[in-house]
């Protein structure tokens, strides 16, 4: 608990590290095992300071050491970083949401030795990620706190091309509603490498 009133008025009560494990146990394959385990997604409504969300990225981290050879880790940690989604109400608790996920994805690249600093399209493209991808708002309302449409982007990849990703954009509200994905709403992207994906280029 950071305080009683926060408790009171957001319900901000933290799940400890090792309940958080033994959650993610029960999901394991989903997280480690299946054949698709990078792309499987995982949305974290009440995201407090991120504890789901940087475990979930930690394990799929170590799959991905186990089942890819080094010259795959930057794309698929990519794509494990477009799999996992959160919201988060207060501030501060979002920034360290988004900030923990960044610190544990160039953990893993510090502790194999690989270069991944502020210059590199690896850094810049996951940090682009994190940011679109664990939003600040209301998840009761699919609101920002400005008031406008909390909107995600599916991150899909093209079939016969293993670096690329095709974004689309669709709002919180829509994947509730039971009228589907408003897809064509919103900007459409070129596909591009995942490496660059942070560019935004339009199609
Ligand atoms: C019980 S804590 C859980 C945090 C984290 N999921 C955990 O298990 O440790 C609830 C979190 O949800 C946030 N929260 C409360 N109401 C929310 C809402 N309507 N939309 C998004 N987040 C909300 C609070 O700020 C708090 O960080």
């Amino acid at each position: 608990m950071k305080s009683r009133d926060r408790v009171k008025a957001y319900g901000e009560v933290f799940t400890p590290r090792y309940m958080v494990d033994q959650m993610l146990d029960l999901v394991s394959e989903d997280l480690e095992t299946a054949p698709d385990f990078v792309d499987k997604t995982f949305l974290e409504p009440s995201a407090g300071d991120g504890n789901f969300l940087v475990a979930i990225l930690r394990r799929k981290l170590q799959a991905i050491e186990k089942h890819y050879p080094v010259k795959d880790w930057p794309q698929q940690s990519l794509f494990a970083l477009a799999s996992i989604y959160g919201i988060e109400l207060l501030e501060d608790n979002h920034q360290e949401a988004q900030a923990i996920m960044l610190a544990e994805f160039l953990g893993f690249y510090r502790d194999h030795g690989i270069h991944a600093g502020t210059e590199t399209d690896l850094q810049k493209a996951a940090a682009f990620l994190i940011d679109t991808n664990i939003v600040r708002g209301n998840t009761l309302t699919a609101q920002t706190v400005e008031g406008d449409d909390i909107q995600f982007s599916w991150w899909h990849r093209i079939e016969g091309q293993p670096r690329m990703v095709q974004r689309e954009p669709f709002t919180l509200a829509s994947l509730r509603d039971n009228a589907g994905f408003d897809f064509t709403v919103y900007a459409t992207y070129r596909p591009c490498r995942i490496e660059f994906v942070h560019h935004e280029e339009k199609a």
